[in-house]
């Protein structure tokens, strides 16, 4: 089969397109014909060496995919050969076939493409579990979402829509805003522009956000809690900007805001039942048309590495998604 390989960390541009033995899936594991795999910053990060998980080299980088089982392992009953799905696998999805635990295998929603599919697990899991479980938002309260057209960003968007809430999202070009504003931003802000946090108080009637979703770190993290209103939450969910900041926390005291950190993969893999409820109620979410993530490329296997340059280098937004079998 053809995959996307990385023999060693360092540039993107370095992965190649390889033929590869069909892996055999062992007890607990199933074989799915990728259709379709979606591209997350995480990917960019793992292949350079700077992500927190390093897998053994050589690897297939690919967290999340869509796709047909081929293939079960020992001892798995819920899953069959020809069985539609979505799963996350960490690594792998970038191929024509990919491993991946039962545990983290759902059932493709009914009516939703495999290229959508493929970008429903990671990105809206996350947002979901952000705003629900761990940042509480309420439906009277205000969400301002930095990077809000990014992968996680716009799910954010899109999931605090669902939840009744209302939407500040924070884009850096017109592009970006539109494609926020089209998935149900109530306002949207340049927060490029250095007088950014005094919009965000204009818009909130000097009070600041009650909620702040973080997946972008850097310069903007101090501005944007400056932004958060009395009793708010911080969530901290990556650092796309590159730069981890570190906060005064004076301005913690000061407005009995919280900090709280968000780690999806390690939360879902404590507690792999909640994936499933989460994912049940992201599906019905999808049914009634309220959360649809906007797929804006759709790449070969050997266009793989130049679209990730792309996303790692701010010049995408949405969701990009590879299609191994063409
Ligand atoms: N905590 C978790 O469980 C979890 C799960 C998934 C992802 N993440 C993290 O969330 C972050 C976003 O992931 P994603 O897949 O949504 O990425 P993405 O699609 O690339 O979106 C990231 C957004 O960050 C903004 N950004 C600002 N400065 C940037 C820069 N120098 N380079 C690239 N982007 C920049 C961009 O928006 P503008 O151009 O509008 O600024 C971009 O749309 C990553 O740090 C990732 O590791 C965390």
């Amino acid at each position: 089969m053809n995959a996307l390989r990385c023999h060693a960390f360092g540039p993107i541009d370095n992965l190649r397109v390889e033929n590869i033995p069909t892996p055999v899936p062992a007890a607990g594991q199933v074989l799915v014909d990728v259709h379709a795999a979606s591209i997350n910053y995480p990917d960019t990060l793992m292949v350079q060496g700077l992500y927190q998980v390093k897998p053994p080299l050589p690897f297939t980088p690919g967290a999340e995919l869509s796709g047909v089982v081929s293939a079960v392992g020992e001892g798995i009953q819920h899953i069959r050969v020809g069985d539609r799905v979505v799963c996350s696998t960490g690594t792998g999805a970038f191929a024509e076939q990919a491993l991946a635990e039962a545990s983290r295998v759902l059932p493709l929603p009914k009516g939703m493409d495999f290229d959508v599919g493929a970008s429903f697990v990671l990105a809206y899991g996350t947002s979901l579990h952000a705003l629900q479980t761990i940042g509480r938002l309420q439906p009277d309260e205000t969400l301002m979402v930095l990077g809000a057209a990014g992968g996680v960003g716009i799910a954010a968007v899109e999931i605090a829509k669902a939840m009744g809430a209302r939407v500040i999202a924070a884009a850096s070009s017109n592009e970006k805003r539109a494609l926020a504003k089209q998935a149900g931003a109530d306002e949207t802000i340049d927060y490029t522009q250095p007088d950014w946090r005094r919009e965000v108080e204009r818009l909130t009637n000097g009070e600041g956000a009650d909620v702040v979703y973080d997946a972008v770190g850097g310069a903007y993290a101090e501005t944007a809690l400056r932004a958060t209103a009395w009793r708010g939450r911080y969530l901290v969910v990556g650092f796309a900007a590159g730069e981890i900041p570190k906060l005064p926390l004076n301005l913690i005291l000061l407005k009995e805001r919280a900090i709280l950190g968000v780690f999806w993969g390690a939360a879902m893999r404590k507690d792999p039942q909640q994936l499933e409820v989460d994912l049940k109620q992201l599906s019905d979410w999808f049914q009634q048309g309220k959360v649809k993530p906007p797929v804006t490329e759709r790449v070969t296997l050997e266009q793989a590495a130049s679209a990730m340059v792309r996303l790692s280098t701010r010049q995408a937004m949405g969701k990009l998604v590879v299609l191994p079998r063409g």
